[in-house]
């Protein structure tokens, strides 16, 4: 049984439903969601009506002109769509117990919100509007060249034409936009977003779930950055096998922390040596001695400690197997909800890292130098891998991760110091230490770490 979840203590289901013209980052910010209630073990779904449009519309021109408010066809298709994304909805949220679900349109007019008011309020879903309002024109050319080159609407098509008739699609949404206004829309559930969050308008805001939403969106921001991620170098304890503890750095760990400066400034190529970035630690020494070498701000989150392995804290897995057979069976069986002993389960630390994300979301340049088990947490919240994947990802030591992440995806790239080091990686059904090499199991999220650039 899970611990923790927001939706057990309300038992409440949300629909967001996005409201912005094209080009206001409304798809970001819903994937982002997903992202991050996903991470929280919050079931959520996005659905994007411009998907369904397309499904629909197979064979239609779509040019600017299909969203000409006064084209009979285009106006039959996009009825279709969001009808369409709304019963898919109404059925996930009845049929596989979803508890918050996006639905990503312009939601344009004030007429269409009530309709979608409606419909929730008889299936018993809380409805709460998530504008994304922008008059910045740099910000709004920006989003155009994300759509350019990321939308199905104009794979076919040459740059210039994308751009002139994404600008067109705008204007004619324009015309009969209404965006959300605290008299008018008083009685809704809103957040209006302006210009990204340079003010943030919020509304009736009654659920705990709600305001996780809306602290969430708010720190959000849109400035390019890159987040390392690194385990501390190989410590005394890698060296005996056993897990916790507050070993020093072994030799060759300390050849890598003396390496790191080096990887980081590789890592950020000539053009960038100057960047500025903060290195967050764990409390635990072999992260600070793993950063000692670094010339940037540091600061220890006790938050990044590792896993806290309880009774077993010490113990090397062949002891752990004799001493404690069962747990050792249910802990390959369910490492992400297996709690130790007077310790902590992969959910625990997930609880406790989501500060850490929080705050990651509205810093710039950050390296991280924490353990394998916060480190698989991290990275599964940036690269949406699932929990029962992520316990068992392969994270090895003496390599630099560095994450960009970008409007859509998050771009990965490792840099792997050329320092040897024990492997603290340990499959499913044995006490043994190593990656076999029959490949069983690679999942996609590991191969993302396979990836060799060695200095
Ligand atoms: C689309 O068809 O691309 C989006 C439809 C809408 O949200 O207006």
């Amino acid at each position: 049984m899970p611990v923790y979840s927001i939706s057990h203590v309300e038992n409440v289901r949300i629909c967001v439903v996005m409201v912005g013209l094209p080009a206001r980052g409304k798809s970001l910010i819903s994937q982002k969601i997903v992202r991050y209630l996903s991470w929280l073990s919050i079931k959520s779904k996005c659905f994007n009506v411009g998907n369904y449009r397309r499904g629909i519309a197979k064979d239609a021109v779509i040019t600017a002109d299909f969203f000409d408010p006064h084209n009979p066809e285009g106006l039959h298709f996009r009825k279709q769509a969001i009808d369409a994304a709304i019963v898919d909805m109404m059925r996930w949220f009845t049929e596989e117990n979803g508890v918050v679900g996006i639905l990503d349109a312009t939601n344009s007019t004030r007429s269409r919100r009530n309709k979608i008011l409606k419909i929730c309020r008889e299936n018993y879903i809380e409805p709460m509007f998530l504008e994304s309002w922008c008059d910045d024109k740099e910000l709004i050319l920006h989003n155009i060249a994300d759509v350019k080159t990321t939308s199905p609407d104009y794979v076919t098509r040459s740059s210039e034409f994308a751009t002139k008739d994404f600008l067109k699609r705008i204007e004619l949404y324009e015309s009969i936009y209404e965006t959300l206004d605290p008299a008018k829309d008083a009685n809704l559930t809103f957040i209006k977003l302006v210009n990204v969050n340079s003010q943030i308008i919020l509304n009736r805001i009654e659920t705990y779930l709600e305001s996780r939403i809306v602290y969430y969106v708010m720190n959000l921001h849109i400035k390019p950055r890159s987040i390392w991620l690194s385990r501390h170098g190989e410590s005394q304890f890698n060296l005996t096998g056993q897990i916790g503890g507050d070993a020093d750095l072994s030799e060759r760990g300390w050849r890598y922390a003396k390496k790191l400066p080096e990887l980081v400034l590789k890592s950020l190529g000539e053009e960038h040596k100057h960047t500025n970035l903060t290195v967050w630690t764990s409390t635990l020494k072999r992260t600070q001695q793993t950063a000692s070498f670094l010339p940037y701000k540091k600061l220890q989150w006790k938050a990044l400690d590792e896993l806290d392995a309880g009774e077993c804290d010490g113990m090397t897995y062949e002891e752990i197997e004799v001493a404690f057979p069962e747990d050792f069976k249910a802990r390959d069986d369910n490492k992400y909800e297996y709690r130790y002993r007077g310790g902590e389960s992969y959910r625990d630390i997930v609880i406790r890292l989501e500060p850490i994300i929080m705050e990651l979301e509205r810093q710039e340049n950050i390296l991280i130098i924490t353990h394998q088990a916060v480190l698989r947490c991290l990275y599964a919240y940036f690269m949406n891998v699932p929990q029962e994947e992520s316990p068992w990802m392969s994270i090895p030591l003496h390599t630099l991760i560095k994450l960009e992440p970008r409007a859509y995806s998050t771009l990965v790239s490792r840099i792997k110091a050329d320092i040897p080091a024990v492997s603290t990686y340990k499959e499913k059904g044995t006490s043994q230490l190593g990656e076999s090499k029959s490949g069983v199991s690679i999942s996609k999220s590991r191969d993302l770490l396979n990836t060799n650039d060695v200095v």
